[in-house]
């Protein structure tokens, strides 16, 4: 495969549900559970495309629950990739929600997942395409995702505390 660098909106993807009855917890609201399901569908979607190859998820960071999110509302999931390392990228998912009449849209969710891109014939991780970022917000995302991976695999106990270099610059200044 030619791996040449890909834009963010070569891969952007989005997802549209309406809440159904079946999808709610017993007070009427959206379960946490079929969000993430559901982000991690669109970020699996966006992250096979970037890569052109089966991808798995490896982690999911920052998802915090703001609103609550009421039977029959609709919701926009929109997955954009940020960076892209070797084998791994770093998908941020951004959740809408709004009444059906697309009446007020409001931001309800968030969060950062992390792919691996497999190749196909053995299954082990295989090399993706460089991000190349196109405007401020991009590149800001671009920026910071260093810090985040650094971050997710010192928890993970991927990389040691004293590896990180850009968390340990952010504490020491
Ligand atoms: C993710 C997985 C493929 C990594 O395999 P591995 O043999 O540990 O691979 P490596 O150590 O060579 O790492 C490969 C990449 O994964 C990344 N990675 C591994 N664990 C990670 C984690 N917890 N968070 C973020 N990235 C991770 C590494 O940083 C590396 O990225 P890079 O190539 O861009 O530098 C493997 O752990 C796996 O198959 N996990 C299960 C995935 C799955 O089934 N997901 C669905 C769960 S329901």
């Amino acid at each position: 495969m030619n791996i040449k660098d890909k834009t963010v909106s070569d891969s952007k993807t989005i997802m549209t549900e309406m809440i159904m009855p079946n999808d709610t917890n017993p007070l009427g609201n959206l379960m946490g559970g079929n969000l993430m399901r559901w982000m991690d569908i669109a970020a699996g979607v966006c992250a096979a495309k970037h890569a052109e190859a089966h991808v798995v998820t490896a982690a999911v960071d920052h998802v915090s629950f703001d609103l609550p999110i009421k039977l029959g509302n609709v919701i926009t999931i929109t997955a954009q990739i940020t960076r892209a390392f070797n084998s791994s990228m770093e998908v941020y998912v951004e959740v809408q929600v709004a009444e059906i009449t697309g009446a007020n849209p409001r931001k309800s969710n968030h969060a950062y997942f992390s792919f691996v891109a497999l190749n196909e014939s053995n299954l082990k991780p295989t090399k993706v395409h460089k991000i190349s970022p196109q405007n401020k917000i991009e590149w800001d995302r671009y920026n910071a995702a260093t810090r985040r991976r650094e971050l997710r695999l010192v928890l993970s106990g991927r990389l040691k505390p004293e590896e990180a270099k850009e968390i340990k610059e952010i504490f020491s200044n």
